[in-house]
């Protein structure tokens, strides 16, 4: 079975063809650069952009599959910013009636977890998973692709949110992940002793808000300036040691020994670092870093798990 995904939410514009929930037949992902300016993603312009580049790349995708038989379209239906959102469904609902096939709509978070499900078919369930997006933050208990439990979930900022945060305040771009890891690379990791809010709360829950906020202390009180890289590496380092910590936590009260990646923040290499050191107690999955970052791949392939 051959489904045609279309992803929309944020500001990536994804469309992808996958066969039976598992193989990539053809994908194609833009992701807008507008936003740039503005230090986030603005929602107007998003859809607009959206909306300008859907036609083509679903042309685009139809002919690098050899024009092969679709049999159903899929779309995100939510979480993701609504004019965007409606953007791709609009889109999806048109193309599926054009088409004479099924529209199947999939949740987004699912659909970051799915991208595990879909690159190791030996996995086991259930599973924990950490979603790290820019959006959401939050340890699922994963009993089956369609039954997720949120067992703990951040009470603030989502960690990419702090990682975007922290690269505006020292007008370093957007998306912030991606600038601030590379920034980061081999830089010392303790150069500054940032907090980790609520280690011990003795639940599953984050809060990343302090943390961007005793960074911006730190650098209103510190003339910061070749050493930046060094700061930004000691507040990766915390963000990153936060995550593992309460995740490895989790595991071990659940008794679950799988562990999987995934959302945006999924592809940092510290984080998937962290995690992969702990392959000796626990199966540790991740999934290839363009699984990891919003794309139309995990929708179509999680729709097939809904063809009924
Ligand atoms: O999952 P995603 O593509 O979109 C949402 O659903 O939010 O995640 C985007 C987030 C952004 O906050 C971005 O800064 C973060 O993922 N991100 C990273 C890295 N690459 C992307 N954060 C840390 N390190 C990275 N390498
Ligand atoms: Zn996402």
């Amino acid at each position: 079975m051959n489904i045609l995904g279309i992803e929309t939410s944020c500001d990536d514009t994804g469309v992808a063809i996958v066969k039976d929930g598992r193989e990539i037949i053809a994908s194609s992902l833009y992701t807008q650069k507008s936003h740039k300016d503005f230090g986030g993603v603005v929602p107007e312009i998003a859809s607009r952009m959206h909306l300008e580049v859907l036609p083509s790349m679903t042309k685009d995708v139809i002919y690098k599959s050899g024009n092969l038989k679709i049999d159903k379209v899929a779309v995100t239906q939510s979480p993701g910013l609504s004019p965007a959102l409606l953007v791709g469904i609009s889109f999806a609902h048109a193309l599926s009636r054009s088409m004479e096939v099924g529209l199947i709509e999939v949740n987004h978070l699912y659909a970051h977890v799915y991208a595990n499900i879909m690159s190791f078919p030996d996995i086991i369930f259930p599973h924990i998973s950490l979603l790290v997006s820019g959006g959401h933050t939050q340890i699922l208990k994963v009993s089956s692709p369609k039954s997720i439990e949120i067992i703990g979930t951040t009470v603030d900022d989502a960690a990419g949110e702090a990682f975007d945060k922290v690269a505006r305040m020292f007008n370093l771009g957007f998306p912030g992940g991606p600038i601030i890891s590379k920034l980061s690379e081999g830089r010392n990791t303790s150069y500054v002793k940032f907090p980790r809010p609520m280690i011990g709360s003795g639940d599953f829950n984050f809060s990343f808000s302090g943390l961007k906020t005793a960074v911006s202390n730190y650098k209103r009180t510190h003339e910061v300036k070749d050493d930046l890289p060094d700061v930004l590496a000691s507040f990766e380092e915390a963000v990153c040691d936060i995550l593992t910590r309460k995740t490895l936590k989790a595991a071990k009260y659940y008794g679950i020994n799988c562990i999987t990646l995934s959302g945006g923040v999924a592809s940092n290499r510290k984080l998937r670092n962290m995690f992969l050191s702990q392959s000796d107690k626990f199966k540790v999955y991740i999934p290839p870093v363009e699984l990891c970052t919003d794309n139309a791949v995990n929708i179509a392939a999680l729709a097939f798990e809904y063809v009924e």
